[in-house]
């Protein structure tokens, strides 16, 4: 099959790698003749590295280059059995594209989209044949990311995301299926982790390198949540956690923090502008934990609470399969387990007393528990 990618950036350029890989002919295209030569000699760049660390045979390397086909003109998708995009977050130039598109492939060409934060649906709407229409989230970087969250919208015609699962999974990656709801997996499960160490932080339970510790050191988290929302960016996390509590009807469980929100309006994105929650300035020492079990241990419950209850929610409302939830976690964002597989090492019942007790202090929605946490404490059971 052939493969369209529209957009050479950070994501569509890595997605170009995969499917090249994998033995696709890929038409690249974008509209940024600049983008597309950078795109096409890093993903030559990349697979040369791999050749010569011994991670690829050099002859499969070259075959990839060879298979990929820079564009800047959509009439070369003609061909494409399925047509990828990772252009702009914006949904009326995602929209206008795909009508392009769908003037040029035939009609049982697979459209599909790799938007993070807008609905499959809404980007589907404008197409004259939606119904070939799906999600594929990648994360970046897509050639090291194995997870792919596929999305059918309501529009999507049955089996067509199933297909779309096979096809990711024959390319070496670890698709999961999920709702077209908000964050998808990923992204909705994952805000506690942020959002819950903020607000510890803001209410001076502990400082962020006190707080980054105990989730690492105690938790088994590869990053603390400060040194991650540094790394990720704050422009790229606060828009996330913004976009997804607006698009969740503002449920405070998802509400973003001012704190976050003033790194943001400041240019402090992190370490890629030398600020962040931390200071990168070159000379500058970072600050130290407090090494204080109990602290620590205080803190980890708190925000494993929330993450938990949030992933339970999601198999609640079947936003996936638990198997596809803990895939998602642990495979997306490197969790050092599933959230169900923990839920039921620490024993729901502990979850659900540790969220009752902070439903009780601070009477706010956001510590309100799944009813599927408290049905499975009710009946005695765990969740895998
Ligand atoms: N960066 C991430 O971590 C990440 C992760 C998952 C999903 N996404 C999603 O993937 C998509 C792309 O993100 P990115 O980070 O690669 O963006 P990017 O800014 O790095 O790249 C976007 C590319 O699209 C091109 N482009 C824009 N409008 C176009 C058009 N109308 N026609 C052709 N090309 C066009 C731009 O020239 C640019 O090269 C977005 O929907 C984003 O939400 C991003």
């Amino acid at each position: 099959m052939t493969i369209g990618i529209i957009g050479s950036g950070a994501m569509g350029a890595g997605i170009a790698q995969v499917v090249a890989v994998a033995g696709h002919e890929v038409y690249l295209l974008d509209q940024s003749a600049t983008a597309l030569e950078r795109a096409t000699a890093g993903i030559a760049s990349n697979l040369r590295k791999l050749a010569e660390k011994g991670k690829m045979p050099q002859e499969a390397a070259e075959a990839a280059v060879a298979r990929l086909h820079p564009t800047t003109n959509m009439q070369d998708f003609a061909g494409c059995g399925l047509v990828l995009e990772a252009i702009v977050e914006e949904l009326a130039v995602k929209q206008k594209v795909f009508r392009q598109v769908e003037a040029v492939v035939a009609a049982d060409c697979i459209l599909a989209s790799n938007t993070s934060s807008l609905s499959i649906a809404s980007i589907a709407a404008a197409c004259k044949r939606p119904e070939r229409f799906v999600g594929t989230h990648f994360f970046n970087p897509a050639p090291l990311m194995a997870l792919v969250e596929v999305i059918p919208a309501v529009q999507t015609r049955d089996g067509l995301a199933e297909e779309v699962r096979d096809l990711v999974q024959s390319w070496g990656k670890l698709p999961v299926l999920t709702k077209d709801t908000p964050g998808f997996i990923v992204n909705r499960v994952a805000r506690p982790f942020y959002g819950e160490a903020i607000r510890l932080l803001e209410e001076g339970v502990a400082d962020m390198a006190t707080i980054d510790w105990a989730l690492t050191e105690l938790g088994g988290f590869r990053m603390g949540p400060f040194a991650l929302m540094d790394f990720i960016g704050h422009d790229v996390n606060y828009r996330v956690t913004e976009s997804v509590f607006t698009a969740f009807f503002f449920d405070p469980r998802f509400k973003p923090s001012f704190t976050q929100k003033r790194l943001f309006e400041a240019g402090y994105y992190g370490r890629k502008s030398g600020r962040g929650f931390y200071n990168y300035t070159p000379g500058t020492t970072l600050p130290e934990p407090i090494r204080d079990e109990a602290l620590g241990h205080q803190i980890l419950t708190r925000v494993l609470a929330m993450l938990i209850n949030e992933a339970v929610d999601a198999l609640a409302l079947n936003v996936a399969s638990k198997e596809d939830l803990e895939l998602a976690m642990t495979k997306g964002v490197n969790y050092p387990k599933g959230l169900l597989a923990w839920a039921d090492e620490l024993g729901p019942a502990q979850v659900l007393t540790t969220l009752d007790a902070l439903y009780d202090e601070y009477h706010e929605d956001r510590y309100r528990a799944s009813p599927l946490l408290r049905r499975t404490v009710r009946n005695g059971r765990s969740f895998l």
